[in-house]
C-alpha cells in the first residue's frame, strides 16, 4: 500500500488529537483511500515522552520537517503568526504539501501564502473546528452565488452567552467559570473581544465571495459589554443574543462584520448553544444551509486536519493533482461597505434617572436623528434603585445615525451610565 509520510509541527492539543485519531482510525482511513498515513517526524518546543509519536522521530526544530526528504506533508499545528508563517512558506517552497489549523496566519497572510506556489495549502480546521465548512464552500456549494454567511464561530463567546442566559449570571462570573472548565484561555481577550471570530470570518468571506483575505476590512466587536439583563430583555422582545460573524453581499457591496447580534428565537441559529459552532450559508440555488458541530477540541479539530490530509492521500498517487479552488488565483477585490453605512435595527439599553419626562427626552434625541421606535420596555425600579433602564428596539437605521444619537443621549443629564447597543441580525 502507498504511504503518505507526515511531519507534524507542534505537540499540543491538536497535534495530540491527530496522533490519537491516526492510531485509532488509521486503518479505516487506509481502507477508504488506499493510502497508509505514517508519521515520519514530530517537531516541537518540548518533548512529551508520554505521547505516542507512532514511530515519528522527535526534534526540537520545526525546520527539520522541511529538510527531511521523506516528509510528504507538513501539519503546522504550532499557532501564532511568526514561526508558523515561516514554516508554511519554507515548506511550500520545498514542494511539501501543507495543512494548517491556524486561522490567524491565514487571515493575515492568506493571499500571500496561497499565491506562493503550485503546492497545495489546506486549512479546513482553521474555521469552526470539525465542521467541513471550507470544503462545503469550495466544493459542495461551488455552483452557487453566495448571498450571505452567518457564523457562530467562537465557542467561548457562545458558551458564555448561553450560560448567562440559562443561569442569569453576570459576565465576569461566567468568564471565571469558562476559564475553570477550559472553555476560555487564561488571557481571554482574543475570544471575548471578537478577534478569533474575525480571523475565521476573514477566511469565510474570502472563500465565499472570492475576495482577498483582508482582516483589516472587518468591523470587530466582542461580547464584553453584554450584561445578563440584556439577555433577559432580548428574550422579552423575542430574540436571543449571539456573537455572529456576518459576511453579506448587498447592493452597496460586501458587509464583513463581527459583533453580538439579536437573532429571532425562531431562527435555527438561535438554538445553537454552548461551545457549539454553526455556519449558515444562503446561496442562490441551494438556498439556506446550516452546518453545525463542535468548533474546538483535540479530536474535533484533528478530524478536520486529517480531512485535508486525506484529500492529499486521495490525489497523491494520481498523475496530476487538481489545484484546490482556494489557490487558483480567482480573488477579486469586492467593494466593502463601511460599518457607518450599514443599516440595522438596534436594541438600546439606556440607564436613566427615575424621573418624569426622561423617556420624552430620550425619544426626542432619537427622533432628531430620524430614528423610529419599534418597541419599548421600561420597568418600575425596585425601591433600592436610583436609576432605571429604558430599553428600546429601533426600526432599521443606518449606523452613523445611531452613533450620532448615542452621542447626544450620553450628554443628557438624565442618562446615568453607559448605553448598550446591540444590532439586530439582518434577515438574509
Ligand atoms: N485547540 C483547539 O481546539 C483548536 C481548534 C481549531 C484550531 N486550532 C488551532 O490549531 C493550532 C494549534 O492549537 P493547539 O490548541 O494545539 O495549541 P497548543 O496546545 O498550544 O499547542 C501548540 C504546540 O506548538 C508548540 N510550539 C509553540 N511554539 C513553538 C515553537 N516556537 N517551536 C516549536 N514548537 C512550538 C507548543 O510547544 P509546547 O508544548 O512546549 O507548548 C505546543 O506543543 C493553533 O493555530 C490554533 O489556533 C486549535
Amino acid at each position: 500500500m502507498n504511504k503518505l509520510r507526515i511531519g507534524i509541527a507542534g505537540l499540543g492539543t491538536v497535534a495530540q488529537g491527530v496522533l490519537h485519531l491516526i492510531a485509532t482510525n488509521g486503518d479505516l482511513m487506509a481502507k477508504r483511500t488506499g493510502v497508509q498515513l505514517s508519521i515520519q517526524r514530530v517537531a516541537s518546543r518540548t518533548t512529551k515522552p508520554e505521547v505516542d509519536l507512532l514511530g515519528g522521530v522527535f526534534s526540537n526544530n520545526v525546520h527539520d520537517l522541511v529538510a527531511d526528504p521523506d516528509v510528504d506533508v507538513i501539519l503546522e499545528l504550532i499557532g501564532g503568526e511568526g514561526l508558523a508563517k515561516e514554516l508554511i512558506e519554507s515548506a511550500l517552497a520545498a514542494g511539501k504539501r501543507v495543512v494548517t489549523a491556524n486561522k490567524a496566519v491565514i487571515a493575515a497572510h492568506g493571499d500571500q501564502l496561497l499565491a506562493s506556489g503550485n503546492v497545495p495549502l489546506r486549512f479546513e480546521a482553521a474555521v469552526a473546528g470539525a465542521i467541513p465548512i471550507i470544503q462545503s464552500l469550495n466544493q459542495g456549494l461551488a455552483a452557487n452565488r453566495i448571498e450571505s454567511i452567518y457564523g457562530i464561530i467562537n465557542g467561548t463567546c457562545n458558551y458564555m452567552l448561553t450560560v448567562m442566559e440559562e443561569e442569569g449570571l453576570a459576565f465576569d462570573q461566567v468568564l471565571s467559570q469558562a476559564q475553570a472548565l477550559g472553555y476560555a484561555e487564561a488571557d481571554p481577550a482574543f475570544d471575548i473581544e471578537g478577534v478569533d471570530a474575525a480571523h475565521k470570518l476573514t477566511i469565510l468571506a474570502a472563500l465565499g465571495f472570492a475576495t482577498s483575505y483582508d482582516f483589516s476590512a472587518l468591523y470587530v466587536e466582542g461580547i464584553t459589554q453584554i450584561a445578563a439583563e440584556d439577555i433577559q430583555y432580548a428574550q422579552e422582545l423575542g430574540f436571543k443574543i449571539k456573537h455572529l460573524g456576518i459576511a453579506r453581499n448587498t447592493d452597496a457591496g460586501l458587509e464583513t462584520r463581527v459583533h453580538p447580534a439579536l437573532v429571532p428565537t425562531s431562527e435555527l441559529l438561535a438554538s445553537v448553544n454552548g461551545v457549539m459552532n454553526a455556519v449558515q450559508v444562503v446561496s442562490d440555488a441551494a438556498g439556506e444551509t446550516l452546518f453545525s458541530g463542535p468548533g474546538a477540541g483535540g479530536a474535533a479539530t484533528a478530524s478536520a486536519v486529517l480531512a485535508d490530509v486525506l484529500t492529499f492521500a486521495a490525489t497523491n498517487f494520481s498523475e496530476r493533482e487538481p489545484s484546490p479552488p482556494e489557490s487558483q488565483g480567482t480573488a477579486t477585490q469586492i467593494q466593502r461597505v463601511a460599518m457607518d453605512a450599514i443599516p440595522s435595527a438596534c436594541y438600546l439599553r439606556i440607564p436613566t434617572l427615575d424621573q418624569p419626562g426622561v423617556f420624552a427626552q430620550v425619544a426626542s434625541a432619537l427622533s432628531a436623528h430620524s430614528i423610529s421606535i419599534e418597541a419599548v420596555i421600561q420597568k418600575e425600579p425596585s425601591s433600592a434603585d436610583t436609576s432605571v433602564s429604558i430599553v428600546i428596539l429601533t426600526d432599521m437605521v443606518v449606523e452613523s445615525a445611531v452613533n450620532a444619537a448615542l452621542k447626544d443621549l450620553a450628554e443628557l443629564a438624565a442618562v446615568v451610565g453607559n448605553i448598550t447597543r446591540i444590532r439586530v441580525a439582518p434577515t438574509h
